[in-house]
C-alpha cells in the first residue's frame, strides 16, 4: 500500500465479499483516496438508520416529524451544486470521433494524468463507503453489476433507496463476476483534526468521466443528484448504451409503463422525453373517470434497459428500483400517485422546510388552496409568500428532487422486479415544444420513428445547468446520457430494426407526442397529466387496429373523432390548434433538423437524410 496512506487503515472485506478484483480494487483506491476508514455497506435496514443518524448529527439531513412524514429527511445542498454538470461530464474513449461531437472528450491518458492527483488523498479524514449494487433484478440476464466507492454518506442512503444495494449483490458476483468500477468523492478532504465547515462539501473543480472501453467512471467535485449517484446516468445510461451498442441491446432514457384495458388486456409502452418533461408523471399516470375498469402501473420512471429475445420480441426492465424525481410541480393534481410514494421513507433533496417540520414546494398550494405564511427555504432562508413576491425567491430549488423507493408507489406494476422484464409494444418520443410538433402521430415504420427521435427538440428545464427555455436538440432524449457517437447511436437503432425485421418479428410501434403545444396567448392547449390517456388509449386503437388515423406529411395522426373525449372539453377547433402542420414552422424545422444532421455529419446514416428529403417534400405537397 502507497506510503501515504494510514497505516492502521483496516482495508479487511467481510468474509461474504469473495470477488478477488474488486478486493484488490477496493485496496488500491483506499491507497490513492487514503480514506480514514472504509465501511462495507451490507444494504440491511439498520444499516441505512445508522447512516442516515449520522447524516442528522452532521446537519446534511434534518429529520423530518414523524408525525407528518415518518422516517423521512431533508438535505439542502451547497446553491453551487443543484443539478448535473454537462459542461463538466466527458466521455473518454480512445478516439475522439467515438465519443463525437455531443460529448466532451479528453485522451483517457489525459484524463487519468488530469485526475490522479485530485483523487490522491481526496478522502483524507472521511470513510469510504463500498456500495454494490445491481442495476436491474438481482440475477436478470438483463442487469449489470457496479460497485460504487464514495466518501459521501447521503450517496450511500440515496444509492440504498435507488438501486438494489448490498450484500445479496457479492452473491451475483461471486469469485470473478464483472462489476462496472465507480469512484466518487466530493473532493473535500479534512487535515487531521479539521472537522467539515458546511453541511454538503463538494468541491468548485468537477469532473463526472467515463472511460467507455474500459467500463470505469469516475467523479469528482459534486454530491448532487446523477453526478453523484453513479448508477443512474453514468451507469444506466452512458456506459450501458456503449455496452449495448456491442452487444446488441439499447439503454434508454425512458419510462416503461402498463397499460390494461377493461378486458383484462396489458401493453407495454416504453417513453422517452428529455429530463424534467414529466416522465414520472406519464409513468403514474392516473386514467381520467371516462376510462373506468383501465388500469396504468409503473414499471419504471426513467431509464430502460431492451433486450431483443430470440423471437424478436423486445424485453425491458428498469435497471433503477427508486424514484430520483424533480419535486416541484408535484401535486395530487399532477401526479397523485407518486404524491402517495412520498408519504414516508422520502429523502428530500433542496425543497423547503415548513414550521410544523413537513416538506413544502411550489405547487402544493394546488392542494391545500393556500401558499404557506412561513418556511425556510432550500437555502435555509425565511420565506413568506410576501417575500416570493417581492423578490421572486423559490421555496424549493427548481430541481429539487425526492428520492423513494419504488416500493413506495401505489401503482407500482407487478412485474416491476422480473428478472424477464416486459414486452414493449410501443415506444413514444416526446419533447416539450410550444410551437411546431403536433400532439401525436405515429411513424410509418421504425425508420421513421428513429428519424422523429433522433430530431427531436425540447425547450430546457432544470435538470442540467445552463440557460433555460430554449430549444435544444435532444435526440431520443438522450443528448446527455448517451456514451458514445451520437450518428453512431441511430445507426445503432437503425441496424436493430433492421435485424429484428429480418427475423420476422412484429417491431413496436413508434409514437413522436407533444404535450406542450401553446395558443397565441402562449397558453398550453392540451391538458396534459392524467388526459394523456386519450392520446395512450388512441395508440393501443392502433395497435389493436381499431383506428385508421390519417396519413400526414409527418406520420399517421389521430382524427377528432377516433379519440375519446367522454369527459373533457376539448373542441374540434383545440385539437385542430395542437395537431396542425403549419408549412412554414415546418420549414423552419427542416433547417434546424438540416443544422443539427450538419453538426453530425460525420458517420450520419444517409437514410435518416432520405427520409427527411421525403418530409420536405410531403410538407409541400
Ligand atoms: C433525471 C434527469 O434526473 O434526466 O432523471 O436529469
Ligand atoms: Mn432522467
Amino acid at each position: 500500500m502507497n506510503a501515504h496512506s494510514d497505516p492502521d487503515l483496516n482495508i479487511q472485506a467481510p468474509a461474504y465479499v469473495k470477488n478477488a478484483r474488486l478486493i484488490a480494487w477496493v485496496a488500491d483506491m483506499a491507497a490513492l483516496c487514503k480514506p480514514a476508514r472504509i465501511h462495507w455497506c451490507d444494504g440491511s435496514q439498520e444499516e441505512y438508520e445508522r447512516l442516515c443518524q449520522q447524516l442528522v448529527d452532521a446537519g446534511t439531513f434534518k429529520r423530518l416529524n414523524p408525525a407528518k412524514r415518518p422516517g423521512s429527511y431533508l438535505a439542502w445542498s451547497d446553491p453551487s451544486d443543484v443539478a448535473r454538470v454537462e459542461g463538466r461530464t466527458f466521455i473518454c474513449s480512445e478516439k475522439k470521433e467515438d465519443a463525437g461531437p455531443t460529448n466532451n472528450w479528453m485522451a483517457p491518458a489525459e484524463m487519468r494524468a488530469t485526475l490522479a492527483p485530485l483523487f490522491d488523498g481526496c478522502m483524507a479524514g472521511r470513510t469510504m463507503y463500498v456500495i454494490p449494487f445491481s442495476m436491474g433484478p438481482l440475477g436478470s440476464p438483463i442487469a449489470q453489476i457496479g460497485v460504487e466507492l464514495t466518501d459521501s454518506a447521503y450517496v450511500a442512503v440515496n444509492m440504498k433507496l435507488m438501486t438494489r444495494m448490498g450484500r445479496a449483490v457479492h452473491d451475483v458476483i461471486g469469485t470473478d463476476g464483472a462489476f462496472v468500477p465507480c469512484m466518487h468523492t466530493v473532493g473535500v478532504p479534512l487535515a487531521p483534526g479539521e472537522k467539515d465547515r458546511t453541511a454538503w462539501p463538494c468541491n468548485e473543480t468537477k469532473y463526472i468521466v467515463h472511460y467507455p472501453e474500459t467500463r470505469e467512471i469516475w467523479s469528482y467535485g459534486s454530491g448532487y443528484g446523477g453526478n453523484a449517484l453513479l448508477g443512474k446516468k453514468c451507469l444506466a445510461l452512458r456506459i450501458a448504451s456503449t455496452m449495448g451498442r456491442d452487444e446488441g441491446w439499447l439503454a434508454e432514457h425512458m419510462l416503461i409503463l402498463g397499460v390494461q384495458n377493461p378486458e383484462g388486456k396489458k401493453y407495454h409502452v416504453a417513453a422517452a422525453f428529455p429530463s424534467a418533461c414529466g416522465k414520472t408523471n406519464f409513468s403514474m399516470l392516473v386514467p381520467p373517470k371516462a376510462f373506468e375498469g383501465w388500469k396504468v402501473t409503473t414499471i419504471g420512471d426513467d431509464i430502460a434497459w431492451i433486450k431483443p429475445q430470440a423471437d424478436g420480441s423486445l424485453r425491458a426492465i428498469n435497471p433503477e428500483a427508486g424514484y430520483f424525481g424533480v419535486a416541484p410541480g408535484t401535486n395530487m393534481q399532477t401526479n397523485p400517485n407518486c404524491m402517495l410514494s412520498l408519504k414516508r421513507d422520502v429523502i428530500f433533496t433542496n425543497v423547503a422546510l415548513t414550521d410544523d417540520g413537513d416538506v413544502w414546494w411550489e405547487g402544493m398550494e394546488k392542494d391545500t388552496g393556500h401558499l404557506p405564511e412561513h418556511l425556510l427555504d432550500w437555502k435555509g432562508q425565511d420565506w413568506t409568500p410576501q417575500i416570493a413576491k417581492e423578490t421572486g425567491a423559490k421555496a424549493a430549488h427548481p430541481n429539487a428532487r425526492f428520492t423513494a423507493a419504488a416500493t413506495n408507489n401505489p401503482a407500482l406494476d407487478a412485474a416491476w422486479d422480473d428478472p424477464a422484464g416486459v414486452r414493449i409494444d410501443a415506444i413514444i418520443f416526446g419533447g416539450r415544444r410550444s410551437t411546431t410538433v403536433p400532439l401525436v402521430t405515429e411513424a410509418r415504420n421504425w425508420q421513421e420513428g428513429v428519424y422523429m427521435a433522433a430530431t427531436m427538440g425540447s425547450e430546457t428545464t432544470a435538470a442540467a445547468v445552463g440557460q433555460q427555455g430554449v430549444v435544444r436538440r435532444d435526440p431520443f432524449a438522450m443528448l446527455p446520457f448517451t456514451g458514445y457517437n451520437m450518428s453512431d447511436y441511430f445507426q445503432h437503432w437503425l441496424d436493430l430494426g433492421r435485424q429484428l425485421e429480418a427475423r420476422g418479428a412484429t417491431l413496436p410501434l413508434i409514437y413522436c407526442v407533444n404535450w406542450f403545444r401553446k395558443d397565441e396567448d402562449g397558453k398550453f392547449v392540451w391538458p396534459g397529466y392524467g388526459e394523456n390517456m386519450r392520446v395512450l388509449k388512441w395508440m393501443l386503437d392502433r395497435l389493436e387496429g381499431r383506428v385508421q388515423g390519417r396519413d400526414t406529411a409527418f406520420g399517421v395522426a389521430p382524427r377528432y373523432g377516433e379519440i375519446n373525449w367522454q369527459g373533457l372539453a376539448f373542441s374540434p377547433a383545440q385539437f385542430e390548434t395542437v395537431t396542425r402542420l403549419d408549412t412554414a414552422a415546418w420549414d423552419e424545422e427542416l433547417k434546424l433538423h438540416d443544422a443539427h444532421f450538419d453538426k453530425l455529419a460525420h458517420r450520419l446514416p444517409g437514410e435518416l437524410l432520405d427520409i427527411r428529403a421525403a418530409l420536405a417534400q410531403r410538407i409541400h405537397a
